[in-house]
Parts: structure tokens; sequence; C-alpha cells
């Protein structure tokens, strides 16, 4: 084969993994299950949202969930409170959600005012309703042998594996960012259930493309546009982009567009397989956020 013709081959070689996709997918199952809960006399899952003032991007974001919500039939409710509320009445109102029997999940939409902890606020939530999994009950029961409500994102970058049918046992794979909510829980889910060898990589990390050119299956989760050029990426690698952040400029039709870690039209034509910015990771939290929401009203035994 001629060099030329065989890079155009190498060029289109790639698979884009479909969030959306397999998010459709799953709601559709979600939805199934609710109506054969109804049938069966059982309680339609109930999901409360908590919203911390009028951040534009918490609005949309909060507003999918609603709208996911709808799609699958479940109960939601919305509590909004200003950005001034103390933290102690915020505690008090998670207390109330907290004891409401119909509430089988909720949620406190992050980022919060600077004047409250969202460290005390998120262990206030009882880690049985914790649908985000981002309690430490719910964070620890990652390693335990009975999980109890996985981490949303994470629990959505796995889902995207295994529905792709990537293998993770064996494999070399590199975190790019170490956060709580992210790059943390899905390294230990990947070495506990994926069953493979976990590098953590973070800001102090020095030659991060030492890293993660040597990644089977490279995931990004910094919230840093293009940190990941085509250099840093093995040939055939998978890559899954987890940042979304919002860059503003006149050029984009709302005023914003979303954009990942990853230099996609750059970085794309060397992997096997590859999650887009936006339809990638992002739908999978939401259908993650609903599977939790299904799980919770389960094991209430409602
Ligand atoms: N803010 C950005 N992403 C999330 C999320 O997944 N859950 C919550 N509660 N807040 C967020």
């Amino acid at each position: 084969m001629e060099r030329d013709s065989m890079n155009q081959t190498e060029q289109k070689s790639y698979a884009l993994i479909d969030g959306r996709k397999i998010s459709t997918d799953i709601k559709k199952e979600i939805s199934e299950q609710v109506t054969l809960r109804k049938q069966a006399g059982k309680k339609v899952p109930h999901l409360a949202i908590i919203l911390v003032g009028d951040d534009g991007a918490s609005q949309t974001y909060v507003d999918h969930k609603v709208k996911a919500c709808k799609e699958v039939g479940f109960h939601y409710s919305m509590l909004r409170f200003a950005d001034t509320i103390s933290e102690d009445k915020l505690m008090k109102h998670i207390d109330q959600v907290n004891r409401d029997e119909d509430v089988d999940g909720f949620i406190v939409q992050l980022p919060l005012p600077a004047h409250i902890s969202v460290e005390r606020i998120t262990e206030k939530i009882r880690p049985d309703k914790d649908v985000d999994g981002f309690t430490n009950r719910n964070f620890g029961s990652i390693v335990s042998k009975q999980p109890l409500l996985l981490p949303a994102t994470p629990f959505g970058v796995m889902e995207l594996l295994k529905r792709y049918e990537i293998p993770t046992e064996g494999k070399n794979c590199v975190v790019v960012g170490a956060s709580r909510l992210v790059g943390a829980p899905l390294s230990m889910m990947l070495v506990e259930e994926g069953k493979a060898t976990v590098t953590i990589c973070h800001k102090f990390t020095k030659d991060l493309a030492h890293f993660t050119r040597h990644a089977d299956i490279l995931i990004a989760a910094v919230g840093k546009p293009g940190l990941i050029t085509a250099e840093m990426v093995k040939e055939g690698a998978v890559v899954i982009d987890v940042g979304t952040t919002r860059v503003e400029g006149p050029q984009y039709k709302n005023g914003y567009s979303l954009k990942g870690d990853v230099d996609f039209k750059e970085v794309a034509p060397k992997t096997s397989f590859i999650t887009p910015v936006p339809g990638g990771v992002g739908p999978m939290t939401i259908a993650s956020l609903l599977l939790n929401t299904l799980r919770a009203t389960e094991l209430r035994n409602l």
C-alpha cells in the first residue's frame, strides 16, 4: 500500500463514542422500568433538585436534568434559593428533603456560593438519597463488595466503555485530573471494576506527556480546553474527554461553546475510539443520575 493511501486509511480509522445515543438507550430502558413499576403498583421515582443562585451554566444543566426526568416519567421537584442563603438555612432545607418520604433521590447543583462549604453540604445528604454519588459513604462504597450509589460521571464513563465493549482488564489507563468528583472516583472504579492498571496525573505531575503517551485508555478530566494534544496520545488509544468548559465568544450561537480537554481535530485520527464534546460524557452524567434515582427508589423497597 502506498504511504499516502495508508495514511488516509489511518486517518479514518477511529470510531466516535456517541454518548447521546447511549444515554437515549438508557433513558428508554429506564422509562420501561417506570412503566413496569406503575403496572405493579410501585412508586414512581422522584428526583429533587436544589439550585442555589442564578448561575447560567447551572441553570442549563438543571434544565437538562428536569427534561430527562420528564422523558423517563419520573416525578421531580425544584427547590430554588437565592445565593444569599446562609449555610445553616440550606442545611435545614437539606434535612427536610432527607426526611421527605416522597423524595427518593436529590442533588445539590454545584458550584455553590463561596460562603457555603460544598463538603459540609454534601455530607449532609443522606447517602441512600445521594444520587450524584458525592458523599464520602458513596465514594467509599466503590471499593466495597456492595456499592451503594456510584458517582454519576465516573459511572457514566464506565458505562460507555462497557456498552462499546472496550476492554479495560490489564490495560494501562491514565486519568488526567484527580478531582474528588471525577478523577479520583473514576480511577478507583477502573481499578476495582475495570481491573485496569491506573495512573492518576494532576497539576503537580511533571512531564504529563510521558504518562499520557503510555495510555491504552486516556481519560482527561481537568477543565482545560486543548490540554491534550496529538503528540501526547499513543497510536490506537481510546480517549475519553470529560472536560466541559464554557468558552464565551461572539462567534458562538448562544454566546458560548463547550470545549473539551482534548484537541479533538488533531487527536481523533490517532485514536481507536474517542468521545466528542459535546455529546460524549456529558449526556451520560444525566443518564447515570436517572439510573441512580431508580436504584435509590428500589433500595427503599417502594
Ligand atoms: N455541577 C456540574 N456538574 C454537576 C453534577 O454532576 N452534579 C451536581 N450536583 N452539580 C454539578
